[in-house]
């Protein structure tokens, strides 16, 4: 790939993430939702944001099946295509942390390095780590798509927990049973916003 990234100069602007944050009235941060297909990622999400913006949080969900309709929508499912699919939605995130939202992120992202590639590249404690512990059996069972069904045929190639590899975090922010009722879900991932103090108050007085 041709290196066309010199002679570039970092601005730095007067308007900055804090006073972002302070704007919003809560932190920016990333809620990073990794686990099997039909796990419930998009589901819990998808209930997490509800109540975020029904306590008049600003925040975005990114969904990976979502993402691969535009911004990720020349790569597939190789080892490589995933590796890129994860750092590119890593680098929204990342703008989206800086503007101050709370991004929820719904992708398999199947990858220990990758996922901690994303940590390290944000701003130190805004990358949570979400593991929705469901078990194969139990996704298969649900197989929402019917994705499952078609792997299992071989009509499906790479399809993740059947020919290729899931590596679960060794230590995740919170650990979510997959099997669990989805209210209860949301109350732990709010419950976790709470103890890391991100949902502070509105003040935007000074700069
Ligand atoms: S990731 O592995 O690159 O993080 P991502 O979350 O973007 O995956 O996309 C997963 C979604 O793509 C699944 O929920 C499913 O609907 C669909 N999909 C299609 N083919 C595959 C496949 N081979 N493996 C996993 N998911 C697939």
């Amino acid at each position: 790939m041709m290196q066309n990234n010199q002679n570039l100069v970092w601005h730095s602007h007067l308007i900055t993430r804090e006073l972002r944050e302070k704007l919003h009235g809560h932190k920016g941060v990333a809620l990073w939702f990794t686990g099997l297909s039909g796990s419930g990622k998009s589901t819990i999400a998808d209930a997490v944001e509800k109540e975020l913006y029904q306590m008049g949080i600003s925040s975005y969900l990114l969904d990976g099946d979502n993402i691969r309709n535009g911004l990720c929508k020349d790569l597939n499912f190789t080892h490589n295509d995933r590796k890129e699919n994860i750092r590119r939605i890593g680098e929204v995130v990342k703008l989206m942390v800086d503007a101050g939202l709370i991004v929820l992120i719904a992708l398999i992202s199947p990858y220990r390095i990758e996922r901690q590639k994303i940590r390290k590249i944000l701003p130190r404690d805004c990358f949570l780590e979400i593991f929705v512990d469901t078990p194969l059996s139990t996704c298969e069972s649900r197989d929402p798509k019917g994705l499952y069904k078609q792997a299992r045929n071989g009509k499906i190639n790479n399809f993740t927990g059947i020919h290729s590899e899931y590596q679960p975090p060794l230590q995740p922010d919170l650990r979510l049973n997959g099997s669990y009722e989805i209210s209860h879900l949301t109350e732990q991932v709010l419950k976790l916003l709470h103890l890391r103090k991100l949902l502070v108050s509105k003040n935007i007085n000074s700069i």
